[in-house]
């Protein structure tokens, strides 16, 4: 099984120019979009695909919505960037509309979600010193295997990926990795006094959609509780109605210490991550202490609360669960012997291909993307399926029309 892909010369092209100038720190498809409508791109041919990755969950309200980028053209107009040197006169009302939005008292707001990551880890290390009373450089931030929350120093030294960490050391100390879906551990874990917080996704992303048990989320709330130390949720991913709900963390009715969000704040529009969290926690650092040019910036206010304001006008948390159910089903109908999983929540989900071929899943990529449908394999065997939220269920049906054709050509 080879999959056959034509490729234009207009496609290649532009494929040309990142492979000469770019860094090789992608392997992308061998596509080329130009434009993005809803749930659908058009390549540089014209060719139309659904979207079945979202820019990684970022891309919840649709490509291009039209309130969202309204938002971003009234603004662009207006004012862009201020800097924290100065006040903006849309800092302060996004920050009340996204802290009552999520029942937080404070939002630090910074651009990209390793980012988010990199704050609420700063926060929960001043918080540990200033308010629990950890002895100096002396804190531990608990993380779970299999994790996945960025790029940088800090996110690589909790990563339990050699592809993420091999050859980058040496690593920020004051980590430790326990498994994930793990209570036990967390609870030994949290023996150590000087543990200031555990951060964990309330689903694993990258990982290939790993659920937790029922019960994780309410039994990592109550240890954090019993033990004085902060629950961080990165719902980068997870969050902002992908999985169904407007957090995932809402399926167990908990409320972290810290929230991390990100991707879906914008829309796909620009980076904008925030961290929320209590007077307690936010209030710790000082001015000078952390910060970003871009963070908080006008027209990141403006977009973000025009994502945020429709995801709950267009019921896409509701939309997700339905559509979800959907998917999952007419998924199994198919009996595929290439597909050993279906999981997902909402629409946040993976399949587990199998096959002798141990870059079958790359190959049905490629055959999907032949079939217009994109989805791109995560760790091997997994592929994500995380359609943009506004998705109706005639354009599920069609889309697992084109997943069954394309498992076809895995047969050959
Ligand atoms: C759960 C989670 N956290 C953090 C990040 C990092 O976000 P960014 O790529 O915007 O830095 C990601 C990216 O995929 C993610 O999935």
């Amino acid at each position: 099984m080879q999959t056959a892909i034509n490729i234009s010369a207009n496609t290649q092209y532009f494929i040309n120019l990142e492979e000469q100038y770019g860094t090789t720190n992608y392997h992308p498809l061998p596509v080329v979009i130009e434009k993005g409508k809803g749930v659908f791109m058009y390549d540089v041919d014209g060719k139309r695909y659904y979207d079945f990755l979202s820019g990684y969950s970022a891309v919840n309200q649709g490509h291009c919505h039209p309130k969202i980028i309204a938002a971003l053209i009234e603004q662009s107009h207006k004012l862009t960037l201020t800097s924290r040197a100065f006040h903006n006169n849309l800092l302060g009302e996004y920050e009340k509309f996204i802290t009552e939005y999520f029942g937080y008292d404070r939002i630090l707001p910074m651009n990209t979600g390793v980012e988010g990551g990199e704050t609420a880890i700063k926060l929960a290390r001043r918080w540990g010193y200033t308010i629990k009373g950890i002895e100096d450089n002396k804190a531990k931030i608990i993380f779970a295997e299999g994790n996945f929350w960025g790029r940088t120093m800090a996110a690589i030294s909790s990563s339990t990926d050699p592809s993420s960490y091999q050859n980058f050391g040496p690593f920020m100390p004051g980590f430790e990795i326990i498994p994930y879906n793990d209570l036990a551990a967390l609870e030994e874990a949290f023996q150590d006094k000087n543990v200031a917080a555990f951060m964990f996704e309330p689903i694993q992303g990258e990982a290939g959609i790993v659920i937790p048990g029922e019960g994780y989320l309410k039994g990592i709330r109550e240890l954090c509780t019993r033990y004085n130390v902060l629950m961080i949720a990165d719902e980068i991913q997870t969050g902002l109605a992908r999985t169904g709900k407007m957090l995932a963390c809402d399926y167990e009715n908990v409320k972290p210490d810290m929230l991390i969000l990100g991707k879906a704040l914008s829309g796909g529009v620009l980076p904008v991550s925030a961290v929320l969290g209590s007077d307690e926690v936010m209030l710790t650092i000082k001015p000078g202490e952390h910060g970003s040019t871009y963070g908080g910036n006008p027209l990141a206010c403006a977009v973000a609360m025009a994502a945020l304001s429709v995801l709950k006008e267009e019921n896409m948390a509701q939309n997700a669960t339905v559509m979800g159910e959907v998917l999952r089903t007419e998924l199994r109908n198919l009996q595929s012997p290439f597909i050993t999983a279906i999981r997902g929540k909402g629409l946040l989900n993976a399949i587990v291909i199998k096959h002798a071929n141990p870059e079958a899943a790359w190959e049905l990529c490629l055959a999907l993307m032949e079939n217009g449908l994109l989805a791109k394999p995560t760790h091997g065997d997994r592929i994500r399926f995380a359609p943009p939220l506004c998705i109706t269920k005639e354009q599920i049906l069609e889309c697992v029309q084109i997943i069954k054709k394309s498992l076809e050509s895995l047969a050959q």
